[in-house]
């Protein structure tokens, strides 16, 4: 099954067997992480997993999961770094979801491992083969519905519709969806929602959250064959907004032999 297919399926898992996951597996996924596209090319990451079978490693955080293993993200700490990181990492999360591996993101919690100079840990996710069920059926996920989530401003044809279904999917810190949509026939306008209390860390937790979305976005137009292009507008970013403040423009268009 694709990335694709997985968006469809996946949910955050947080108890986990105690079994050993393949070398090669855990190989692949760091690969896998290396190659996938980026939102910005010239931020550096590095994807780095911790094992954690003997429960010895001193995991701290808010919500934390004990997990059997960490996979921890770093980061250089350029502008976009959040929304990058939250961008890679899904594509990473959906791929290990495909190898039948449990996943949950942890925003707020830190595996205390050196890590690699220079470089931010942004966030970690808790895996390991699932004790309960890995996948759903997507009509039981806790998500608003599209129209809450989207103005349309032109009729969407079936392409658009499988994206926002996609989109519509993606995880969020604490399931708030801090996203609303502007929806025309070729374009989908994409603003975050401001948070009630804008702490430092809720911030960026919206924002790697933004990431994700963007990632469902952009696999969904893949698999619908469709080119997108995400161009954040100048006239668009100078205009304020009530509860909200504007991301960016993803600019579709299908792929024409
Ligand atoms: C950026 C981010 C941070 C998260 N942090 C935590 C966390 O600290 N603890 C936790 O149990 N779940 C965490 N989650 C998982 C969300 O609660 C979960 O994705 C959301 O409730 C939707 O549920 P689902 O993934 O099963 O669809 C986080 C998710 C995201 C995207």
């Amino acid at each position: 099954m694709n990335l694709y297919q997985m968006i469809f399926k996946r949910r955050s898992i947080r108890k986990f067997k105690k079994d050993q996951v393949p070398e090669q597996l855990l190989k692949d996924i760091l690969y896998f992480g290396d190659n996938i596209p980026r939102l910005h090319g010239d931020i550096q990451i590095k994807l780095e997993i911790s094992e954690n079978m003997e429960e010895h490693l001193p995991v701290k955080g808010l919500w934390k999961v004990e997990a059997p293993y960490y996979l921890v993200f770093y980061s250089e700490e350029k502008e976009g770094y959040l929304t990058n990181a939250g961008y890679v990492l899904e594509h990473v999360l959906l791929y290990m979801t495909g190898k039948g591996l449990g996943t949950c993101y942890l925003g707020s919690t830190k595996v205390p491992v050196p890590g690699p100079a220079g470089m931010k840990q942004v966030i970690v996710v808790a895996f390991g083969y699932p004790k309960t069920l890995l996948y759903r059926d997507p009509a039981t996920a806790k998500r608003l519905p599209l129209k809450e989530l989207c103005v349309f401003k032109e009729e969407a044809g079936e392409s658009m519709k499988n994206i926002l279904k996609a989109v519509r999917l993606a995880p969020s810190a604490m399931n708030t969806q801090p996203w609303r949509f502007i929806v025309y026939h070729d374009k989908i306008y994409v603003f975050s929602c401001r948070e009630f209390l804008p702490s430092s860390s809720l911030v960026s937790m919206r924002e790697i959250s933004a990431g994700i979305m963007l990632s469902h976005l952009t696999i969904a137009a893949e698999e619908m064959w469709i080119n997108v292009k995400l161009e954040a507008e100048e006239a668009m970013e100078k205009k304020s907004y009530k509860s909200g403040a504007y991301v960016t423009t993803a600019f579709l268009k299908e792929y024409k032999c």
